[in-house]
């Protein structure tokens, strides 16, 4: 879905996750959301905020399950994703304090692996992912599954690439600060959403965007595994669609 510009399409999104979210309410259901962070949705948050202060969208029956965050990290360092959902959504809806969830940067080593089990069985149990928002990494990344993640992973801890590490830069003093890991939902985790909804804005998404739409289905590209969802689309702005 090719839209004139990053707002235009950023506010075609959050109308239907609107639609939804009211859908759910008239059937007295909840509507779980797969969030994601970085430059990308940070426009649909603010159209969403709108649409609640403006529109009376209420967020009472949503829950949210956030893709990633940098490990370790405290939840209200500057470039904690704990911290940019709540500043740039969380703060400013009327979500239920409990109903959101964004993988801790603080869980001890030794107890990662029984936390990410826990984080599977928490979306399961809200009845899994109606919608799952993603932005792209240059490398393909979504969330932060870098390329080789296999399709069948599941939320885990896992090494950023160094390009990766380079592109998040610019977010910390200097780059030995940018954390080594991060906890990241899997592949798997993202292809289990009903529907799932990427995002890419700008001239500098082009050539990935091309990759993952056109090019092979392999775990080199994640995003590119994507292909191999029956309900996924990518919302993008024209220059982003340059080499299509
Ligand atoms: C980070 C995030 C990804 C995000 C990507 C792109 O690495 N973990 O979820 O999609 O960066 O960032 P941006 O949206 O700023 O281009």
């Amino acid at each position: 879905e090719i839209h004139p510009t990053a707002k235009e399409g950023s506010k075609a999104v959050a109308a239907e996750i609107a639609a939804l979210i009211r859908q759910k309410q008239t059937a007295g259901e909840p509507c779980v959301l797969g969030l994601a962070t970085g430059s990308t949705p940070k426009y649909l948050y603010a159209e969403l905020v709108r649409l609640h202060r403006e529109e009376g969208l209420s967020f009472k029956n949503v829950v949210t399950f956030n893709l990633d965050e940098y490990y370790p990290i405290e939840p209200d360092a500057l470039q904690s994703y704990n911290r940019f959902m709540k500043e740039q959504l969380f703060n400013h809806i009327d979500i239920k304090e409990g109903n959101y969830h964004v993988p801790d940067g603080t869980v001890p080593k030794e107890k990662i692996k029984a936390y990410c089990e826990e984080y599977e069985r928490k979306i399961e149990s809200a009845g899994g992912l109606d919608i799952q928002i993603l932005g792209i990494g240059n490398n393909g990344h979504i969330g932060f599954n870098e390329p080789g993640s296999s399709i069948n992973s599941h939320t885990r801890l896992i090494t950023l690439d160094n390009s990766t590490r380079l592109a998040n830069a610019f977010d910390f003093p200097n780059m030995s600060q940018v954390p080594r890991l991060a906890i990241t939902m899997g592949i798997n985790t993202i292809l289990k959403a009903k529907k799932v909804i990427l995002l890419a804005w700008g001239s500098h998404k082009a050539k990935i965007v091309r990759r993952s739409v056109e090019g092979h289905s392999t775990d080199q590209v994640p995003a590119s595994l994507l292909q191999q969802h029956p309900n996924t689309k990518f919302v993008i702005d024209e220059q982003a669609a340059h080499d299509l």
